[in-house]
Formats: C-alpha cells, structure tokens, sequence
C-alpha cells in the first residue's frame, strides 16, 4: 500500500512515515523506514553517497509513486535541490513566483511577495535578473525565496549547499537558520556533511542500509561552534555511525578562528 496523505497529519506533526520501503529492481534501498518530527523541527539526515537520502526526501515531498508504506506529510511544501533549477526563460522574480499562481494567489500580491522574499533573501535589485547571470550561491537564494514564497509547512532540502564553495556555504547556513527562525517551518534537511548537520538541525538522522540507524538530538548550546567539546563529540559519534574513521579522514576539528571558512568540514566524499 502506498499511502501519501496531506492533509491527515496530528496538529502538532509535520512528518509522519511508518515502515516506508523502496525497491529499485532487485534492490531494496528503503528497508522500512520510522520517522515522525514536529512543525518548526528541523531534522537533518545523513548518510553515505547513495544510501537512499535523496530517495526518502522524494518519497515525502510526493514525487515518487512507486514507494511504499505510510506517508503523512502537509499540504504546503517545497523543495530545494543542489542545483538551483531555474527556468532560464524566466526573470528571477517569474521564477520566485511561478508557484503561487496555482494557489489562487492573483498576480499582483503574488510579485509583492515575491519581491519581498526576494528582499528577505539578500537578492533586491535581482528581481528582473535572467537566472544565467546569477552566481551559484544567487541562483541557490532565489531557489530558497522560491521555496519560501509559498508559506511551506515543510520544506525539504536536499544538498542544497553541496554546490558551493565554503565560503559562500557559511553564509547560507546563516541565511537558513535566520529563515528558519522567521518562518518556522519543519525542515528536512538531506546532506552527507556533517559539521553542517550539527550546525544547523534539532536532530540528526543516520541512514544506514535502508533504515535510520542513528537517530540523536543536537545538544550543543548557541552559537554553535566546531569548537565546543558537545559539538566534537556528536561529529565523532556521527562519524563513526558512518563508517568513517576521523584520524584517517583528515577529521580533525578545525582550531581555526570561527569565522574562517574550512574545508574541513567533516564532509564524507
Ligand atoms: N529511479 C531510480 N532507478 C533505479 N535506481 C535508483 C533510482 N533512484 C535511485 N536509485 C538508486 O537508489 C540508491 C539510492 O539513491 P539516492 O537516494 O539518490 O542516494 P543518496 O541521495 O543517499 O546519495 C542508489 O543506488 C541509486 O542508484
Ligand atoms: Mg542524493
């Protein structure tokens, strides 16, 4: 059975999944996967390359049907990619507000959103930009206002950052927690670095063979350093929880000024 509901999640859950399973061929890469999270919960999940990540965030934002088990999630919800996925015949703000349009929203209040997103996520001035001409960290701020316009109760992120460079990555790990904080809705956030995991979520999942292996709470006083002795705990725990050995990894904590973009970021290539 296969079973996707929007509308039937408890007031207080956004994510509701019960033994969800996919099969690609002979393959099971979803083995039975138990998840439930809050509204406004942030929850990121990590696994190896391959491990069925990307799988499960389709699975929840409604995009594959060939997966089976319970699914409850809400209605409002949007997804960002690693890669930006503009249409590059539209300007930045037709892009933002593409969406809006099919929620009744009339053209006018939808641009005024628009704009005001578009504002909201460092890209004013940008508004009858071709997406071409914007930088890869621009083009990833354009498809968070698009994402956000829409007023998601659950916004799902897969990789979103993985394409940027370290420096512009901090600055939109800044812009998430600011927008998260504002807006509030329950994230998922798919990625396999995890410094940023610990950084940003509430909770940190681990997909191990097809189903969550690790599931742990992020116990690390604000502002988060890579510094603080929890912050180094939990990376060596989740590290471990990933078949990564630190010492050889390279996965040192990082004894550089906060500020400083590193490459050392706990990332499993
Ligand atoms: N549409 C598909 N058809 C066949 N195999 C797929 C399909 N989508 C994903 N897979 C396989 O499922 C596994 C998990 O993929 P994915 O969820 O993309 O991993 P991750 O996001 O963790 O890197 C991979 O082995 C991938 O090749
Ligand atoms: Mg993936």
């Amino acid at each position: 059975m296969s079973a996707v509901g929007s509308a039937a999640v408890a007031a207080e859950l956004a994510v509701s999944a019960r033994d969800v399973r996919r099969t690609f061929g002979e393959r099971e890469v979803l083995r039975g996967i138990d998840l439930r999270f809050g509204r406004g919960e942030f929850v990121a999940l990590l696994g190896r390359s391959g491990s069925g990540k990307s799988t499960f965030l389709r699975a929840l934002a409604g995009l594959d049907s060939g997966v089976e088990g319970e699914i409850r999630v809400p209605k409002r919800r949007s997804v960002v990619f690693q890669d930006a996925r503009l249409l590059p015949w539209a300007s930045v703000l037709d892009n933002v507000v593409l969406g809006l349009s099919g929620q009744g929203v009339s053209g006018k209040t939808a641009k005024e959103s628009g704009r005001a997103m578009l504002a909201e996520v460092g890209l004013d001035g940008h508004e009858h930009d071709w997406p071409k001409t914007l930088s890869g960290g621009e083009a990833q701020r354009a498809a968070l206002a698009r994402a956000l316009v829409r007023d998601p109760q659950l916004l799902l992120l897969d990789e979103p950052f993985g394409a940027l460079d370290a420096l512009t990555r901090v600055r939109m790990h800044a812009l998430v927690q600011q927008l998260h904080a504002r807006y509030r809705p329950a994230v998922l956030l798919v990625t396999h670095d995890v410094d940023e995991a610990v950084l940003l979520a509430d909770r940190v999942l681990v997909l191990t063979e097809g189903v969550i292996s690790l599931d742990i709470t992020v116990d690390v006083s604000s502002p988060r350093l890579r510094s603080d002795p929890g912050f180094i705990a939990l990376r060596a725990q989740l590290l471990a929880e990933l078949g990564v050995d630190e010492s050889a990894e390279g996965n040192h904590p990082p004894t550089t000024n906060e500020n400083t973009p590193t490459t050392n970021t706990g990332a499993l290539q």
